[in-house]
């Protein structure tokens, strides 16, 4: 039988790349199960978006009940969870941040936040930053740059965009270490702004408050409170793109409370709804308010159905603790991974916040070691441990198990992980 579905693969563009060859059945938690049986372990979280894991029982219900009761609404009336939800997100997320947009996607979530920057401030300038990922739609692609392959022959983007270097310390763009480091990341910033574009013609800066897709890295957290005041001082709009940092993958709902740093606009997506199609514009009521009726909208955005998993994700984090498993577990892979770095010279850097962690693969003089990355994986899924790279070399681990993990289960991924280490790397 999965012979005979998967030759139907031809028909699926190559656009589209699906990282393993597994034929999934069914998933539970962090165990997927495929058509014959085989169960695998899920530290990718389909792609940070799982993160109480695959198929809660209570989001399964929540989606059951809901279908069965009223699945669209195409903004003709309002319904239940799309309040509940609203009212629900309000309780987790920054203060005075409490009006909300919701639609599918994370890029259409960048999408509408850019709109609301230019519509709310008159201004038409967007700062980025270099190595960022912020989805594949126009205005979201024009702001990303994590790699070329999600740029090339796309030319021309939307104007007025402009991007400064990602603080990414292990691979710093000015040469620098920490020792050294003279913050020329923001400096290169205020250098922007008497070059390319004044900033009072700037409408928001957009960041990622850690990197994903480009690497999973945190910024220092000098860097985004020099940010937010930079902001203030232009009345520039700061957005932080949480799509993937959000929603308790960093041990806090939101990772720019390890930051304290409280944005004007927040993007939201993943981990939101356990896997169904939503995501949230999130900003405050002066900003929101200054958006006049029909200046956006959405037919299947906020959907029903989307809505209630999203109650039901929330109130799973709150009701099983998982905030505070994740810093848990996060602080014991930590651990677990600075350990086996002293003996691994493979691994040049391991960094991150909660259980959003990047491993970097090195070779000589720390040159990204793509190919050494490629074969730990493959040996980690002959003995069904799934993970998933990132980087513009696509030699970083982007590890994010579920929030739930069980230490167990941790522990076992990362025996793997070692014995990956061992067979290909040697040493240890
Ligand atoms: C930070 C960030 N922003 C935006 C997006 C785009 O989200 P989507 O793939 O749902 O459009 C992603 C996706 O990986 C992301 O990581």
């Amino acid at each position: 039988m999965g012979d005979h579905v998967m030759r139907a693969k031809g028909v699926l563009t190559n656009a589209l790349v699906i990282h393993t060859d597994i034929l999934v059945k069914k998933a539970d938690r962090i165990y997927l199960e495929d058509i014959h049986g085989k169960r695998y372990m899920d530290f990718t979280s389909g792609l940070a978006t799982t993160n109480i894991g695959h198929n809660h029982p209570a989001v399964v219900g929540a989606i059951r009940k809901q279908a069965e009761a009223l699945i669209h609404s195409g903004c003709i009336f309002y319904y239940e969870p799309l309040l509940l939800l609203a009212e629900k997100m309000r309780e987790v997320t920054p203060p005075g941040l409490d009006m909300f947009f919701f639609a599918n996607s994370g890029a259409e979530a960048v999408e509408g936040a850019l709109k609301l920057a230019r519509f709310s401030t008159g201004r038409q300038g967007i700062v980025a930053f270099t190595g960022g990922f912020h989805g594949r739609t126009f205005g979201s692609m024009s702001l990303t740059t994590s790699s070329m392959r999600y740029r090339k022959s796309y030319q021309p983007f939307v104007p007025s965009v402009y991007h400064s270097p990602f603080p990414y310390c292990f691979r710093c763009f000015f040469g620098q270490r920490p020792a050294t480091c003279g913050m020329d990341c923001y400096t290169h910033l205020e250098r922007l702004f008497k070059h390319l574009i004044p900033p009072d013609e700037v409408a928001c800066i957009v960041i990622e408050p850690v990197l994903g897709e480009g690497g999973y890295v945190a910024p220092p957290k000098e860097f985004l409170k020099k940010l937010r005041e930079l902001c203030n001082r232009w009345n520039i709009l700061l957005i932080l793109d949480e799509v993937q940092a959000g929603m308790g993958r960093t041990g806090r709902w939101f990772a720019s409370e390890h930051f304290g740093v409280v944005p004007d606009i927040m993007t939201v997506a993943k981990g939101i709804a356990s896997g169904m199609p939503l995501s949230a514009i999130v900003s405050t009521k002066e900003i929101m308010e200054k958006w006049p009726k029909g200046a956006h909208g959405t037919t299947f955005g906020g959907n029903p159905v989307s809505c209630a998993a999203a109650i039901a994700t929330i109130e799973v984090i709150q009701k099983e603790g998982l905030l505070e498993n994740a810093q848990r577990m996060g602080e014991h892979a930590m651990k677990r991974l600075r350990g086996i770095q002293q003996r691994f010279p493979s691994l040049g850097d391991v960094r991150g916040l909660g259980l959003m962690i990047g491993i970097e693969f090195v070779g000589d003089g720390d040159q990204p070691d793509t190919e050494g990355l490629r074969k730990v994986m493959d040996f980690c899924l002959e003995r069904c441990l799934i993970l998933l790279e990132c980087g513009v070399d696509k030699n970083i681990i982007r590890f994010c198990p579920p929030l739930s993990v069980k230490s167990e289960e941790l522990d076992a991924g990362l025996d793997i992980l070692e014995s990956a280490l061992k067979a290909v790397c040697g040493g240890g």
